[in-house]
């Protein structure tokens, strides 16, 4: 291949959208309860970016997150993933595009309580059809890359909350996921531990995950890449944040997807 074409391809595959919203819309209710949540949101993720929602309370981030990450459909609007349009999928087609593509970090962690921690982070590649062995592999190296490797048989009630968002986190890793989605995962961390966090957020899209997450922090938001702010389900500005420096200090080893799964 010549420079010319190499350069070419590279920057047609560099600017491809992760993830692409068109004039989406989401309603909530029908008739006179009608309830408008979100209002001609259009918004394009580039591959490896760190995006973080902003918005007063009720504003439509979660609906905007649920949406992003197939657990939701618009109401009217087009969503396109890689760039394939999602929104005719029917519902077993979406939950596999959600299970193999996206990973999800939630405020409230979602861990299974009667799982151990390792069980916890295997959950989606038995999902993902990866072979036991494989999975508890990875789980292992997964939970050693958050930092836990001394805690794999332990329950989630038995951990304190940072270290129920980190195992979330290697959770959310296990299928390899293209993006990673974060509902205010912060949300529920004393600053040490949501330091932690952000820490290992930023390592991981130092290492090329593309991350989109909701926070109420306007120092977290500060410190990101890309800031969309929404008002009344609009987007009321979508902006890049000029002193962003993705420092994350350790270098993680991401791990692709095992072979033969
Ligand atoms: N299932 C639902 N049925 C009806 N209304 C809903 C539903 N889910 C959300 N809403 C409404 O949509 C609006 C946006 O909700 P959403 O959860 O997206 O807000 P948010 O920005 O995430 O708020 P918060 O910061 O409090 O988490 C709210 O007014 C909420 O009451
Ligand atoms: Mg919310």
């Amino acid at each position: 291949m010549s420079a010319s074409l190499e350069n070419t391809t590279r920057k047609i595959s560099m600017s491809k959208a992760v993830v692409s919203l068109e004039n989406v819309e989401k309603d909530y209710g029908t008739g006179d309860a009608i309830v408008r949540v979100l209002r001609d949101v259009s918004i394009r993720v580039e591959e490896g970016e760190l995006v973080g929602i902003i918005g007063a309370s009720g504003s439509g981030k979660t609906t905007l997150l649920n949406i992003l990450g197939c657990l939701d459909r618009p109401s009217r609007g087009h969503y396109f993933l890689g760039g394939k349009d999602v929104s005719g999928l029917s519902d077993n087609e979406l939950s596999l595009m959600r299970n193999q593509t996206i990973g999800f970090v939630f405020q409230s962690f979602n861990l299974i309580p009667q799982l151990t921690v390792l069980e916890n982070v295997e959950t989606p590649g038995f999902y993902g059809k990866i072979p036991k062995r494989q999975r508890t592999e990875r789980a292992r190296d997964l939970l050693h890359l958050v930092g836990l490797s001394h805690r794999l048989n332990h329950y989630p009630p038995q951990l304190s909350g940072g270290e129920k968002q980190r195992v979330a986190i290697a959770r959310s890793l296990m299928n390899d996921p293209a993006y990673i989605l974060a509902d205010e995962p912060t949300g529920n961390l004393d600053s040490k531990s949501g330091t932690d966090v952000m820490e290992i957020f930023f390592e991981l899209n130092q290492q090329g995950k593309t991350i989109v997450l909701v926070t109420h922090n306007p120092e977290i938001a500060q410190t990101l890449q890309r800031v969309i702010e929404l008002r009344d389900g609009k987007v009321l500005n979508d902006r890049i944040i000029e002193t962003f420096r993705n420092t994350g200090a350790k270098k993680l080893d991401l791990l692709g997807r095992p072979q033969g799964a």
